[in-house]
């Protein structure tokens, strides 16, 4: 029991390290020997029939506000902060969370999958979410202290190179899962239906299984970014990792 509490509170960020009072997300497996097995990309899941990148539909075009290009190399602009930030209804946080914030654009593309999961059994709840530059800092730097530099630079972003600045993408979480940020999140209700059904809603995950010579990160089925439907959906019929479609998308625009 307490190994597990430790291991919950080490998923949220929450131990020790001068950080008391701040709520530190963290996004990536805490475990380091639970790494993702190498496949090839053309594997990667969510499974999708193969298609080129010409089969995007022309009517997909590259949006400057939602498809912004940030990734290892890419970093965002100083002072970068996403417009409309909202915190979320009370009835999404996971576990202990609260005051968790997304666009509100997200929030409200998010209602029609939160309900859809619910008709179908599946309580989507929301781990962490908007996360400024310098919470960042500080949640690089105690994955840092945790795992050591080179780990922790496959799990977490350095601050500047992270998905969650831009107020569009979040980490999902399950209760049957201990509300842990681990591979097993795949095989939870959660991890299957978001899988299978975010891109619908316009949600797409970004680190697949195998994808960490082209993402630099390991499988994470839990952190899924907005880039609305019509996007979605042409990124999943791809099957392409996010940041490859993200490029294709911006080079034709
Ligand atoms: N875990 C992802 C890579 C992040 O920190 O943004
Ligand atoms: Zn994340």
């Amino acid at each position: 029991m307490i190994q597990s509490r430790r291991r919950f509170f080490r998923e949220a960020g929450l131990l020790g390290l001068g950080f008391a009072g701040v709520v530190l997300a963290a996004c990536g497996p805490a475990k380091p020997e639970v790494t993702a097995t190498a496949v090839s990309v053309s594997s990667l899941t969510p499974a999708a029939p193969s298609a080129s990148p010409t089969a995007t539909p022309a009517a997909v075009r590259y949006d400057p506000d939602l498809h912004v290009l940030v990734d290892k190399q890419r970093v965002l602009p100083d002072g970068f902060t996403p417009p409309n930030v909202e915190v979320i209804p009370d009835a999404w946080e996971a576990g202990d969370a609260s005051g968790q914030r997304l666009r509100a654009d997200v929030i409200a593309a998010m209602q029609p999958m939160v309900k859809a999961a619910k008709a179908d059994g599946v309580d989507l709840r929301v781990e962490s979410a908007y996360r400024s530059y310098n919470e960042q800092v500080r949640t690089f730097a105690y994955w840092v202290s945790v795992l050591g530099e080179a780990q922790a630079r496959r799990e977490s972003a350095v601050p500047g190179h992270s998905e969650h600045q831009l107020g569009t993408t979040l980490d999902f979480a399950d209760a049957s899962n201990r509300w842990e940020l681990v591979e097993s999140f795949a095989g939870t209700p959660s991890g299957k239906w978001l899988a299978a059904n975010a891109y619908k809603y316009g949600f797409a995950m970004s680190y697949p299984p195998g994808g960490e010579p082209i993402t630099g990160y390991v499988y994470e089925p839990w952190h899924f970014r907005y880039i609305g439907v019509p996007a979605a959906e042409a990124w999943h019929a791809s099957g392409k990792t996010l940041i490859e479609f993200l490029e294709a998308l911006k080079a034709r625009s």
